[in-house]
């Protein structure tokens, strides 16, 4: 189905990225273009043939954001009753990893979608920031958690109380993604991460993903446990016994994914 808002592709094998595409907006993240990133990414989730996603926009800009045009004339009444953000751009939910490639604006809503996607490729251009408080509003698609969770509470109080932006360097060194290259190479370096994820079993990466996301809910005793059932849970499975032949026998792995 052809999308409207975004572009869908493989460029490399196992590798599915959904690019979005308002450049005339600086790619505003308006409702029908979260839709259409959440139903392709969905079904990258479902084809067997994928291991794993990037989501990226243009060189000048991951996203600026939500779309203020189209928030200006919603009353809070229209904003309770419609789905969320959160519920909109639900990244956690897939079980395949998601790397976000960023170059350009990553500002509100576009920070927020690439903090929700599992790892962070970003170009030397990257700005991060959650400039919400200048409309008069607070960030409303996890800012105010993750972000706090990934640079720490002294920082995140800057960011979001006096709009203090963050250049690619400064993300990186507060680790906020996981790397930083030239403008001409980034989407390279997401796709080379992104491959090296698609090759590994996929019900490996899912039980990982699964027990890494359960370190930001909850207690770590809970996240623990977790860790424990899905660890537990991967001995059933025939690429945990193909995994560990190919190992001893000095093999590359052949995954079953089953
Ligand atoms: N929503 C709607 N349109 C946007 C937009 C946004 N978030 N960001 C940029 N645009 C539009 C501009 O209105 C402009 O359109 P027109 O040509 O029709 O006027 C076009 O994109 C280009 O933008 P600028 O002319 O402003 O470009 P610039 O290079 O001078 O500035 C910028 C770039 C600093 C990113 C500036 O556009 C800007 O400040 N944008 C808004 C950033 C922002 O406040 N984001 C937070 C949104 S609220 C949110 O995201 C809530 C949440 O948590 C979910």
């Amino acid at each position: 189905m052809p999308y409207q808002h975004i572009l869908v592709d493989k460029p490399a094998a196992g590798v599915g990225r959904a690019r979005l595409n308002r450049p005339a907006a600086l790619n505003a993240l308006n409702s029908a273009l979260l839709d259409e990133l959440m139903q392709a990414l969905t079904a990258f989730d479902n084809d067997a043939e994928i291991g794993a996603l990037i989501v990226t926009g243009d060189d000048k800009a991951f996203a600026a954001g939500a779309d203020i045009k189209e928030m200006q004339g919603k009353s809070q009444m229209d904003m309770l009753m419609a789905p969320s953000l959160l519920d909109r751009f639900a990244v956690h939910r897939l079980n395949k990893p998601v790397i976000a490639a960023v170059s350009g604006y990553a500002l509100g809503g576009g920070c927020e979608v690439a903090l929700s996607c599992d790892m962070i490729v970003a170009s030397e251009t990257a700005v991060f920031g959650q400039p919400e408080i200048n409309l008069g509003i607070i960030p409303g698609a996890g800012g105010t958690q993750r972000l706090t969770r990934a640079v720490g509470k002294a920082l995140a109080m800057e960011i979001m109380l006096t709009d203090r932006k963050l250049s690619a360097q400064e993300a990186l060194a507060y680790g906020l993604v996981n790397r930083v290259a030239p403008l001409e190479d980034y989407m390279q370096v997401a796709i080379g991460i992104a491959q090296k994820a698609a090759r590994r079993s996929q019900v490996a990466i899912r039980l990982t993903k699964e027990a890494i996301n359960k370190a930001y809910d909850g207690s770590l005793e809970a996240g623990l446990a977790f860790e424990r059932r899905n660890f537990l849970l991967a001995f059933g499975s025939e690429d945990k016994a193909e995994g560990m032949s190919a190992f001893i026998e000095k093999r590359r792995a052949r995954w079953t994914h089953r």
